[in-house]
């Protein structure tokens, strides 16, 4: 674990964000009328992964037709589904009437005031349940999540990305550090809108952010380089050759690949392995005889899941193919044909290279 992050000084950065909630913060939301655990429960997890002004309608008809534990946790799963049809990530709709049932049956009804009893339920984790208790149990509990984790990086300039175990337990107790014992419920409230409006990932509003005085991102010019993105996979690199035959009427050979696969169905230069001789496959594969080999500058294409690297090499051909079209499918086309065909980007690149030859 990396050192301990000072934090900016806990009793002014609580003073400061809660002083902003008195005057800006959010106080109508449907679910703050009645701040009970049952509403704010549901409405937190309908906030994972949706923002608040898609929430609202959805909170509204749920409450309406499940106002309370034990409505929700008698109802069919289809007629708790139909009411979240539509919020998507459908297994939140699962866990709350797996959650209803448990809270019904083991619990009097009653939601459980400790983390550990909480964090048990289907569907909630730390966070949501620091949002539980601090929004609707009065009690001081910290939360973390994506908006307020932007907010703190931000602020104290943390480094890394928050989806390393480390960087998140780094968070974990800076939050805690930062969460004051009394007024915990407008503090927690006022992270999240500040998170969610002002310190946003693009265009944040800083001039009008509580913090902006002390904040070490800003200080530093880096508010748009925090938080640090998920670094980028090392992809691993593959090399090929492609085989650009040509006959005497300049016309090129191509190959029409397997449906399945890379390029599946479009019509392709024929590809060999890297280290490969390309005379001897050719005069092995289709009885060429080639009397001019060039070899064409290589380049790298990109797929998802890795680099390959190719490499072009022109075969100046005479004859017919001797291969079955039936098994192998091919073709001799016209430089001046290559739009009516499907071919993929790097053989288009190539060919396109031939036009100018
Ligand atoms: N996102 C998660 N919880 C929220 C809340 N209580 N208010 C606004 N946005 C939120």
């Amino acid at each position: 674990m990396g050192k301990p992050t000072p934090a900016i000084d806990p009793n002014w950065f609580q003073q400061s964000v809660v002083q902003w909630y008195e005057k800006h913060g959010r106080k109508h939301l449907p679910w703050q009328k009645e701040r009970s655990p049952y509403r704010v429960w549901l409405s937190e997890i309908m906030l994972q992964q949706t923002q608040v002004k898609t929430v609202i309608p959805y909170f509204e008809r749920f409450t309406q037709r499940f106002p309370d534990i034990q409505s929700l946790a008698e109802a069919p799963i289809d007629d708790v589904l139909s009411l979240w049809s539509g919020l998507g990530y459908y297994a939140r709709a699962r866990n709350i009437h797996k959650t209803a049932h448990i809270i019904t049956q083991n619990h009097k009804g009653e939601f459980p005031r400790d983390t550990e009893g909480l964090v048990a339920l289907p569907g909630i984790g730390r966070s949501t349940a620091g949002a539980i208790q601090s929004l609707s149990m009065r009690k001081s509990a910290a939360i973390l999540d994506g908006n307020v984790k932007r907010v703190l990086i931000r602020s104290h300039e943390i480094e890394g990305w928050s989806g390393k175990r480390e960087i998140e337990n780094q968070l974990w107790s800076l939050s805690q550090r930062c969460t004051p014992t009394t007024k915990c419920r407008q503090y927690n409230q006022a992270m999240m809108d500040i998170g969610a409006t002002l310190c946003s990932r693009s265009k944040p509003q800083c001039e009008q952010c509580p913090l902006n005085s002390r904040c070490r991102a800003l200080a530093k010019g880096r508010v748009d380089e925090l938080p640090h993105r998920k670094p980028k996979k090392t992809l691993p690199v593959r090399h090929c050759q492609m085989l650009v035959i040509s006959n005497t009427k300049k016309e090129i050979f191509l190959e029409k690949r397997p449906n399945s696969g890379l390029w599946g169905g479009l019509w392709s230069l024929p590809q060999i392995e890297f280290e490969e001789c390309p005379e001897a496959r050719c005069l092995e594969n289709w009885r060429f005889n080639v009397s001019e080999t060039t070899k064409l500058p290589p380049f790298r294409h990109t797929f998802s899941h890795f680099h390959l690297t190719i490499q072009p090499v022109t075969l100046r051909v005479k004859g017919k193919p001797r291969v079955s079209e039936q098994t192998h499918p091919h073709r001799w086309v016209k430089l001046s044909q290559l739009d009516q065909l499907g071919l993929s980007s790097p053989v288009k690149k190539i060919l396109i290279q031939q036009q100018t030859q």
